[in-house]
């Protein structure tokens, strides 16, 4: 039996490589998921464009516009749900989703974060990673909870620092990372093969869906 495809929403404000990242992932067949929806709080964002060259509707919803960030969410999840959603990514996005909007989605949203977790969470967290003086970051793919890049982890990447980076060279090496951790975390997840106990997330051995 061909399994279905696991039905994804992406949350983006900005560039959107992650973003397409993982609808390049979906569309080789790597991961059996379906990007149906991106929604940006902001309407120029570069994201949205990327979606809809990938035929992918996009959607911007601007919080200042409809009356704040709750009535955003509000629209967002009406919107999601109405496109059968099953797993959310927020990718790139540069807002705090609430306790409500995670309620909508227990267990099922994903972040990217550029920083070995705990390490560095937060704004900015390569030039944090910089000015602390670590020698190897990274990046983090962690389901959602109500703390900012907080909740359990499923899948991280190590970068070592090097001598004479800059912000923008450690962000480019890190970047490289998160287009294959994100799109694999994804597909773990589509293959019913995370399983969240408690802060710890077990990574399932492959199934009969020959994963
Ligand atoms: C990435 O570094 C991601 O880890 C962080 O924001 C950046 C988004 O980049 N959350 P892009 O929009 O995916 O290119």
């Amino acid at each position: 039996m061909k399994r279905q495809l696991t039905r994804v929403g992406v949350l983006v404000s900005g560039r959107g490589s992650n973003l397409q990242a993982l609808l390049d992932a979906c569309a080789s067949g790597s991961v059996p998921a379906k990007v149906v929806l991106v929604i940006s709080d902001k309407p120029n964002a570069a994201a949205l464009e990327k979606a809809r060259a990938a035929g992918v509707e996009a959607l911007a919803i601007e919080p200042a516009r409809v009356g704040g960030m709750r009535q955003f969410e509000v629209q967002a999840v009406t919107a999601l749900k109405s496109k059968g959603v099953e797993l959310v990514c927020l990718a790139g996005f540069m807002r705090v989703v609430s306790p409500a909007f995670l309620k909508e989605f227990p267990g099922r949203v994903l972040n990217i974060h550029p920083s070995l977790l705990p390490s560095f969470p937060g704004l900015d967290a390569q030039k944090q990673a910089l000015e602390y003086g670590v020698k190897v970051t990274g990046c983090t793919v962690h389901f959602v909870d109500e703390q900012v890049d907080h909740g359990p982890i499923v899948i991280q990447a190590a970068v070592p620092v090097l001598e004479g980076d800059t912000v923008e060279s450690l962000s480019e090496r890190i970047l490289e990372q998160e287009h294959k951790i994100y799109p694999e975390a994804v597909r773990l997840f589509a293959t019913g093969r995370l399983k969240l106990e408690g802060r710890r997330v077990r990574i399932l051995p492959p199934s009969e869906w020959g994963e």
